[in-house]
């Protein structure tokens, strides 16, 4: 086992020092974009201001005869873009892939200084975040990134989610973790074609009530995500790293998609991909908290300036606890009306 002391020791001589804590960023929703598409490049300097995260994908959806000119076509708008306090992250090919080892040294090497996150698709224990770590260490060393260059998994095999806590706990380079409910499905013998949402078979059928027969019986349609989601923030949150939910490929169901976005918000993730447009105002109106729950959320914290003791408000008992749940909230809102004036506004900020 290693030794705690030399956890946050950079693991090449050269490389910058571990982050000790998270660096502090909003990153409601985590924009994709396909980079070996020229038009897609030319939008991205108008999208900086309307996201909070930028990320090129060379994997999936991304054909193999492109792969080449994806990796290029990051590195070029990277290189010629200022992104401001917007992330820039890309997704590279999976570990056993042949494009792995190129999207990492050719991108590190050419523009490491300017990317804040690798994602990491199909991580299945530990041992995949090891490897990357030494390996973006040795780059770092040799291109001379000034800051550590962070580590996001995907959730998206049944091994890796047998393995989420240790992924999580694996290296201090670990910024969070995201759900990919494509590939989670398939690994899993899931029977369902669809990317993230829930599913019309999937739900508990109520009693039968009197004059009803089966012909009537009510299908509560449940979350088949829940339960992978609830496990991945604790091993996320426990860690001090990051839970996100990932894709909703059913762009025409909008409200769809909101409501998987919301079950994930309400159970402790900060945000989700968005594979189009509209999916970015999706993710901010349900990501950034909601205004009465702010302006709630600052009368507990004025109410009990220190945090201790117990106050009634409205008739509801506010105690450390609340004041923490409301500390959360208020946090997060302070995050969000330095991105976002408008909603900083609503927020009385
Ligand atoms: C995302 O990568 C997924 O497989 O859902
Ligand atoms: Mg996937």
């Amino acid at each position: 086992m290693k030794q705690p002391k030399d956890f946050f020791k950079p693991l090449a001589i050269g490389a910058p020092e571990p982050y000790r804590d998270l660096p502090v960023a909003l990153e409601r929703m985590i924009h994709f974009f396909p980079p070996h598409i020229e038009k897609m490049r030319a939008k991205v300097p108008a999208m900086i201001e309307n996201v909070d995260v930028l990320l090129g994908n060379l994997e999936d959806a991304i054909p193999v005869d492109a792969k080449d000119a994806a990796r290029q076509g990051f590195i070029d708008v990277a290189k010629a873009t200022d992104f401001g306090q917007t992330g820039l992250w890309t997704r590279i090919n999976c570990l056993n892939s042949p494009w792995i080892l190129d999207d990492v040294t050719e991108v590190v090497g050419a523009v490491g200084n300017k990317l804040d996150v690798v994602m990491v698709p199909k991580v299945e224990g530990p041992w995949d975040i090891h490897y990357l770590d030494q390996l973006l260490a040795q780059l770092e060393a040799r291109h001379g990134v000034q800051k550590p260059i962070m580590i996001h998994a995907i959730l998206e095999t049944a091994q890796g989610v047998k393995n989420v806590e240790d992924i999580a706990a694996a290296s201090p380079r670990m910024h969070g973790m995201s759900l990919g409910p494509a590939d989670l499905a398939a690994s899993r013998g899931m029977k369902t074609t669809r990317v993230g949402g829930g599913h019309p078979f999937y739900g508990v059928l109520a009693d039968v009530k009197d004059g009803e027969d089966d012909a009537t019986r009510v299908l509560y349609q449940q979350d088949l995500w829940h339960y992978t989601v609830a496990k991945m923030v604790d091993a996320c949150v426990s860690n001090g790293i990051k839970a996100f939910y990932g894709p909703f490929g059913d762009f025409a169901d909008s409200a769809a998609c909101k409501a998987q976005f919301r079950n994930a918000f309400l159970m402790g993730c900060v945000g989700a991909w968005s594979l189009h447009p509209q999916q970015i105002d999706l993710a901010k109106e349900v990501f950034s908290p909601d205004v009465d729950e702010v302006l709630f959320a600052k009368r507990i914290l004025d109410a009990m300036p220190d945090g201790s003791g117990a106050v009634m408000l409205d008739g509801k008992m506010q105690d450390d606890a609340t004041w923490k749940q409301a500390k959360v909230i208020v946090d997060l809102a302070r995050l969000v009306a330095q991105k976002d004036p408008v909603r900083g506004a609503a927020y009385g900020f």
